[in-house]
């Protein structure tokens, strides 16, 4: 029944296949992990962001008021990147998956918009993204281009500094994403938790604490911290697994 030669058929998949078949509705949780195979890195696993970079220098707003020109020096170099990626076979197969579906929410951790330009329409973006800046002080927003924000522009008119418009440690996440995110969660009836290690909080909670009566099944190459909290925790590549579920569901 399963059409991809690489993934091995197993009774497990064939389940999901038919849940996903049968699902009035549908929530997908998403980490760094979906895009590694655009070439951008995690941040936990080998090569990851915090094993190279000190998260409280980089990712706090202790750390950019400290030195916002370092910050924003590293975040204009992950924008860049973000921006010379392009969305892998998974990110597609997401934006098949709610075309296909009667009622379909994606929330992503990532602020690297792969998803957005992989065609997803109902997208929360749970820590922001790097297309925005905002002021410290007056909220005020303004739109980045691949070049980032210019560190000579990072002060303000109004006297405030602009910062990356996304989630630091320690602060809240936006509330109508939130929000939405965990109702999609509650009333779901599969839930797909795709390249995350589920470590950070509240986002993880979507898949275990919100995740109502739903069947939740897991797609990690690597055993994570809710693996045994899933129905099925498969150990495959989010650009291998996602599309050959998507074929299966056209067969
Ligand atoms: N397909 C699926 N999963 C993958 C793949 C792949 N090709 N490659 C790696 N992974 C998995 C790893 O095994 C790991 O479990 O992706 C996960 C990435 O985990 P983390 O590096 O911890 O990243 P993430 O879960 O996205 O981090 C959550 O932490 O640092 C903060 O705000 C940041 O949004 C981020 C949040």
């Amino acid at each position: 029944m399963f059409p991809n030669p690489d993934a091995k058929p197993s009774p497990q998949v064939d389940e999901l296949v038919h849940r996903l078949r049968h699902a009035r509705s549908l929530f997908v949780l998403t980490g760094s992990g979906i895009s590694s195979e655009s070439g951008l890195p995690t941040f936990r696993g080998v090569g990851g962001l915090w094993r190279t970079h000190r998260v409280e220098e980089l990712a706090s707003p202790e750390g950019f008021a400290r030195d916002p020109e370092l910050v924003w020096t590293w975040y204009n170099e992950r924008n860049a990147a973000h921006r010379k990626a392009r969305p892998n076979a998974g990110h597609y197969a997401l934006a098949q998956l709610e075309a296909r579906s009667r009622d379909f929410t994606l929330a992503t951790q990532n602020v690297d918009s792969l998803h957005l330009r992989a065609g997803s329409n109902n997208l929360l973006e749970l820590h922001g993204s790097l297309r925005t800046a905002r002021c410290t002080s007056c909220t005020q927003r303004r739109s980045l281009d691949s070049s980032g924000l210019p560190l000579d522009q990072i002060r303000h008119e109004c006297g405030g500094l602009m910062r990356p418009d996304i989630v630091w440690f320690g602060e809240a996440l936006p509330q109508d994403a939130w929000r939405r995110a965990a109702d999609a969660a509650g009333r779901a009836d599969v839930i797909l938790v795709v390249g995350t290690s589920a470590v950070v909080y509240p986002a993880a909670a979507l898949a275990t604490h919100f995740a109502g009566g739903a069947y939740v099944a897991e797609i990690n190459p690597e055993e994570t911290a809710i693996s045994d909290r899933v129905a099925y925790s498969w150990r495959a590549r989010a650009a291998e697994a996602l599309p050959a579920l998507v074929a299966a569901l056209e067969t």
